[in-house]
């Protein structure tokens, strides 16, 4: 099967030094790429700024912003059998990038900040991909409720969702605990590394029912 992987944080530049951006690691997103990898699929992992090496033998897109994602992702959505969108996207953007660096000035500086295109939302609508669809969900609570409209409103196969306000799991650091919420069920993955999560949901992933 062919998949592709988004990964990482994206970075939203405000002059040519400063850029908004989140704590994603890049981890899961790269161990899925791996994990993909190592049960002989064809794998492209498209991937914000990280400190990661990208696995053997798994084609890679370098990309810095949300639009450059989504362009990237637009690009190379034909022939994809399992889209994994595992990136933190930022949601926002400064609304204009200063050519010249921000000299300070008052005390008080206010951002104007714009909505990023929604990579997830246009997979059907807009790029009319039609193959298996899996996005995350990172909540503080109702991790379920919240998980299963989003599966809906972007017409999922499944979603990955885990709870970012517990300790130790999620963004930034080796672990995760996840749930995989489908349209009738879910299935709970213990607290595990990122490579052993990454390996259950690339299982599952493959056998989606069409
Ligand atoms: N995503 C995306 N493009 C964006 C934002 C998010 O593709 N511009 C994807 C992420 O890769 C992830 C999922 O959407 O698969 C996360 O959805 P989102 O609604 O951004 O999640 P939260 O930030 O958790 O949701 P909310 O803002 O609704 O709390």
């Amino acid at each position: 099967m062919k998949f592709l992987i988004t990964a990482g944080p994206t970075r939203e530049p405000l002059d040519p030094v400063r850029y908004l951006t989140n704590r994603s690691s890049g981890r899961m997103g790269y161990a899925l790429a791996g994990a993909a990898r190592h049960e002989g699929h064809e794998v492209l992992l498209i991937s914000g700024p990280t400190t990661l090496d990208v696995p053997a033998g798994v084609d890679f897109i370098p990309v810095e912003t949300a639009q450059q994602m989504y362009d990237a992702v637009q690009d190379m959505i034909k022939g994809v059998d399992v889209a994994i969108l595992c990136a933190a996207v930022a949601d926002y953007r400064p609304v204009v990038c200063a050519e010249q660096k921000i000299k300070k000035q008052a005390d008080k500086l206010v951002l104007e900040l714009e909505r990023t295109p929604d990579i997830l939302g246009s997979m059907r609508s807009v790029f009319g991909f039609e193959g298996k669809l899996i996005g995350f969900a990172a909540e503080t609570n109702d991790v379920i409720a919240y998980g299963r409209d989003k599966l809906v409103r972007k017409k999922c196969d499944m979603i990955v969702a885990n709870d970012v306000s517990k300790p130790g799991i999620g963004f930034d650091s080796r672990e995760n605990e996840v749930v995989l919420i489908y349209p009738n069920h879910e299935v709970y993955l213990a607290q595990d590394t990122k490579e052993h999560i990454a390996l259950q949901i690339i299982e599952h992933a493959t056998i989606i029912p069409s």
